[in-house]
């Protein structure tokens, strides 16, 4: 047996789209750029991904959540650096009309167009990438707000809350998951590089002095994170940012990177803050923001590592990574059994429930199944087709197992269970069924 990894990002968009797991956003109306729904399947997919991110970081003892709003006062993205220095540097070519990136489209030193080659350019101009709104019913200056365009600054601001009422000691992190807004001047790639997206981030408030050691700790446990989703250890690496590339608030900066179809791309951030952002709040409002280390008797501005990573870009890279063809031949014909080959924990159904005939007693039988399952697990009921056919829709959406019921069932209170991945069968007797699933569907 042949089998084939994903090569090309449209088969994934199709796939996507075929079984419910993103759809294009306002489909209707011709779809808006680079806006994406996620449907059934996608949607508790992602709702996983959360799970396993949120499990990570707040199962620790020295790690708690917070969940801050989007909109913020606008001086606090005066603060960050955002107003004033958030920008890409936009260029329009004026053969093609094509407006891109000026940054990322060098070749020898000089900007090119990357739709006609053209170098016939506007100069480079500066484009903030925040998102404006108005707060109010008056559209003035005075009543501009931000779409946040990272949820870091949610978790800053609230440093001196979350200390005060949890009363952790340094060293403590702050996770966060929440929508962000970024203008893209060139989105795109299905849901790698949207204009609202979903982050996952975490800041870790260290004493000057142990950051460097924390920081490595850090780029340890987030890559060691990406094993236990069972990630193919061979697609991600580490990327040191170089001088040039260093954020303005940044020390250090790792990405992990992942190699999509579409080539090597940042998949998460480690970044060592300094208390760049701490300092930088405690001047713009006025307020300490100092920690006192009641034990030692000494007050100090905690520097932080964080750790950033997109919602939306860490589930394409699941669903790259799950993504196989086994192909096999018979009598000269080729057959392509698509496999999502989810860890079991990020699957979004757990157990496709499959009666073999849509008769009684068949169906209630199958059904009754369903309703207990779905007291533990998220199951799918489908009596829709013929089996095989069944069968390869659960592996499209990577269910880790799929239970038939058959005509015995009501005589030997048993049924077949089929394994995804190796299609082997097994009959297990109902009253098993529960502890057989439970430990296979585990972290
Ligand atoms: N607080 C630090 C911060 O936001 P970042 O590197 O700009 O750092 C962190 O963003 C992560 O957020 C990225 O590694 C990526 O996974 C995700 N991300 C950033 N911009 C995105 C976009 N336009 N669409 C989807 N995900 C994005």
């Amino acid at each position: 047996m042949e089998v084939r990894k994903l090569n090309d990002l449209q088969k994934l968009v199709a796939l996507s789209k075929q079984r419910g797991f993103v759809f294009q956003s306002s489909e209707v109306y011709g779809g808006l750029n680079s806006c994406w729904d996620y449907g059934p399947i996608g949607s508790q997919l992602k709702l996983n991904v959360k799970l396993a991110w949120w499990k990570a970081m707040t199962s620790r003892n020295d790690i708690v959540g917070i969940d801050a709003a989007i909109l913020m006062h606008p001086q606090v993205w005066k603060a960050s650096g955002h107003v004033d220095g958030f920008s890409d540097p936009l260029v329009d070519c004026l053969d093609c009309q094509n407006r891109f990136r000026a940054d990322t489209n060098m070749v020898d030193g000089e900007i090119v167009c990357p739709k006609c080659e053209s170098k016939n350019l506007t100069e480079p101009r500066n484009f903030n990438l925040m998102f404006e709104t108005y707060m109010g019913p008056v559209k003035e200056d005075a009543s501009v707000v931000y779409l946040r365009p990272e949820t870091a600054q949610g978790i800053f601001v609230n440093f001196g809350n979350v200390q005060a009422s949890t009363r952790k000691k340094i060293p403590f992190g702050i996770a966060q998951i929440g929508k962000s807004f970024r203008n893209e001047i060139t989105p795109g790639n299905f849901i790698f590089r949207t204009r609202e997206f979903e982050q996952m981030e975490m800041q870790y408030f260290v004493k000057p002095g142990t950051d460097d050691e924390w920081f490595e700790t850090w780029k340890k446990t987030r890559w060691d994170f990406y094993k236990t989703l069972g990630i193919n250890q061979d697609k991600l690496r580490f990327h040191a940012h170089g001088d040039g590339e260093l954020a303005h608030y940044a020390k250090a900066a790792f990405d992990i990177e992942y190699e999509f179809p579409i080539g090597w791309q940042e998949l998460e951030g480690v970044h060592n803050r300094t208390d760049f952002d701490l300092s930088q709040h405690q001047k713009f409002s006025g307020k300490k923001l100092e920690y006192f280390d009641e034990a030692n008797k000494e007050k100090y501005l905690p520097y932080v590592v964080e750790t950033a990573v997109g919602c939306d870009r860490m589930c394409l890279m699941i669903m790259s990574d799950a993504y196989r063809e086994e192909v096999t031949s018979k009598d000269g014909k080729e057959d392509v059994r698509v496999v999502m080959g989810f860890a079991p924990h990020i699957a979004p159904v757990k157990v496709g429930i499959l009666p073999l005939s849509k008769k009684e007693p068949l169906k209630s039988l199958a059904l009754k199944i369903r309703d207990d399952l779905a007291q533990n697990w998220n199951v799918e009921y489908d009596e829709a087709g013929s089996i095989g056919k069944r069968y390869r829709r659960q592996d499209e959406i990577g269910t880790p197992f799929c239970i038939t019921v058959d005509f015995e069932t009501s005589e030997d209170n048993a049924v077949t269970i089929r394994h995804r991945d190796s299609m082997e069968q097994e009959r297990v007797s109902l009253d098993k069924l529960k502890e057989f699933l439970a430990p296979k569907l585990l972290a």
